[in-house]
């Protein structure tokens, strides 16, 4: 195979997002649009990866330098055009003979399959291959000139466009692929006297042709080169991926009742038999086995739960939770960084943060893991077996031995051995009627008024 680069472009403004957050920077599906493009370059096999960013934005710069490593970022300031940005990734690539494919960091939809195609056309002989679509509304987008079969003559973009041009329906997703040489001649041939006043890297295609060189377009569906512009269309690229999620985790085996309300993120991993009930949210990094249910209205982030295992209705488990098997986790129950083994049940209203409770711990409700003390986190352990009374306080750093009871409403600062009962909580007195002679002296008092 010839060996292949990717060079992402990511230096435009993304003004029309009217956000603070540089447009490649936002999300769909919980991974930035930038990480998509990336992970799309990675999965095919692109050895070297260069980002183009703009001088403007320096959180995408050190984003992507965080990932990818120094290297392979590179600054154009100014923007002067799609064509002078893929130069501006020339001395990044220097010495790489094989393949480049150049894509735009705000498709977050393009994945490897869309792209493919791309590197089939240059194995039948296509000495540039370009992916376009079939657009609804053609609008601003540049427009494919065909020739004989799937042969490519030139991209007109629609502000240089004739009112023929205009009518073409097939349309630049702005992704292609070419050697890196032949790329890079052709780019220092291209001039900015057009509607724009930008160096066109569509113009590529015009210029090809005229040496007689072999330019293919090949077409995909166009929700995968949906560009993300504004908030409405980053709205839409992640009710796309949504619902390509949706049918893919129901093909697989999962039990979704309102599969419309439920939101997964790019990683998500169900095995085939989970349950998700409505309302449930999927932030990155979940793993859920067969047979567990997802009851109603639960958010899950960076957690595991092991089969048969029910969270929910109204549980949060928060990264590094780990639900053992059988376990249940019920409404209003936050779990972070800690592990409840098989059989455990917290069943209502508890926070369980920074520490361990063994197989078969019954947690009563209210019981809070007080694991902070304003400047530092301290663990918590229980054993296996144990019953932790209703409105527990643990105050870690602290052990409950297996075994052990806690009674109602303690505040347990000390470790408690195996099977031990701790109690820590005010002793209760009683005072005979007490309250009938209170009454009795509130009503004299009224009386007298
Ligand atoms: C471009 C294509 C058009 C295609 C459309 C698809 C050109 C000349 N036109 O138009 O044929 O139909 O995309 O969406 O290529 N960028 C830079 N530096 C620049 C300019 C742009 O990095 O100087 C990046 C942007 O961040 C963006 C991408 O290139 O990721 C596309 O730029 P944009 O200005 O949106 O191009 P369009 O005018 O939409
Ligand atoms: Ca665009």
């Amino acid at each position: 195979m010839i060996e292949r680069a990717a060079v992402i472009l990511a230096a435009g403004q993304g003004t029309r997002m009217r956000s603070p957050t540089p447009k490649v920077l936002h999300k769909v599906g919980g991974r930035t649009l930038l990480d998509r493009a990336i992970d799309t370059a990675e999965a095919l096999g692109c050895a070297r990866i260069v980002v183009v960013a703009g001088a403007h934005a320096p959180t995408v710069a050190s984003h992507a330098r965080a990932r990818l490593g120094e290297d392979a970022v590179v600054i154009q300031d100014p923007p002067l055009g799609t064509g002078h940005a893929v130069r501006a990734a020339e001395p990044a690539l220097a010495g790489f003979a094989g393949d480049i494919l150049v894509a735009y960091a705000d498709t977050p939809l393009l994945d490897a399959d869309a792209v493919a195609p791309l590197f089939d056309a240059r194995a039948r002989g296509a000495d540039l291959a370009v992916l376009g679509f079939h657009a609804g509304d053609p609008g601003a987008y540049g427009r494919l000139i065909l020739g004989d079969g799937e042969t490519l003559d030139k991209i007109v973009e629609a502000k240089d466009a004739s009112a023929a041009e205009l009518a073409v329906a097939a349309c630049n997703s702005g992704v292609l692929a070419a050697p890196a040489g032949l790329l890079f001649e052709l780019l220092s041939e291209v001039r900015n006297d057009n509607a724009k006043g930008e160096y066109y890297l569509t113009d590529v295609v015009g210029l090809a042709r005229s040496r007689d060189l072999r330019v293919s377009a090949v077409f995909v569906d166009e929700v995968r080169v949906l560009g993300v512009n504004a908030q409405g269309e980053l709205a839409a690229a992640e009710a796309a991926f949504q619902a390509a999620w949706r049918a893919r985790a129901l093909a697989h085996g999962v039990t979704m009742a309102a599969p419309d309300t439920v939101m997964f993120a790019f990683d998500t991993q169900l095995e085939p038999g989970v349950t998700v009930e409505p309302y449930v949210v999927f932030a990155p990094g979940v793993k859920v086995r067969a047979g567990a249910v997802i009851r109603a209205f639960s958010h899950l982030e960076g957690a595991d739960v092991e089969a048969g295992a029910i969270v929910g209705p109204y549980a949060r488990l928060r990264p590094g939770a780990k639900v053992g098997q059988g376990a249940h986790v019920g409404n209003f129950v936050e779990i972070k960084q800690a592990t409840l083994e098989a059989g455990v049940k917290v069943n209502h209203l508890s926070y369980i943060g920074d520490g361990s409770i063994g197989a078969r711990t019954n947690v009563g409700a209210g019981a809070i893991f007080c694991n902070y003390d304003g400047f530092d986190k301290f663990q918590t352990h229980i054993g296996a077996d144990a019953f932790i009374g209703s409105n527990t306080a643990l105050v870690a750093p602290v052990r409950v031995g297996a075994g052990a009871m806690t009674g109602s409403g303690s505040v347990i600062t000390r470790d408690v051995p195996d099977d031990a009962l701790a109690l820590g909580r005010g002793v209760q007195v009683e005072k005979p009627n007490w309250a009938a002679r209170f009454r009795a002296r509130k009503r004299e008092g009224r009386v007298l008024k």
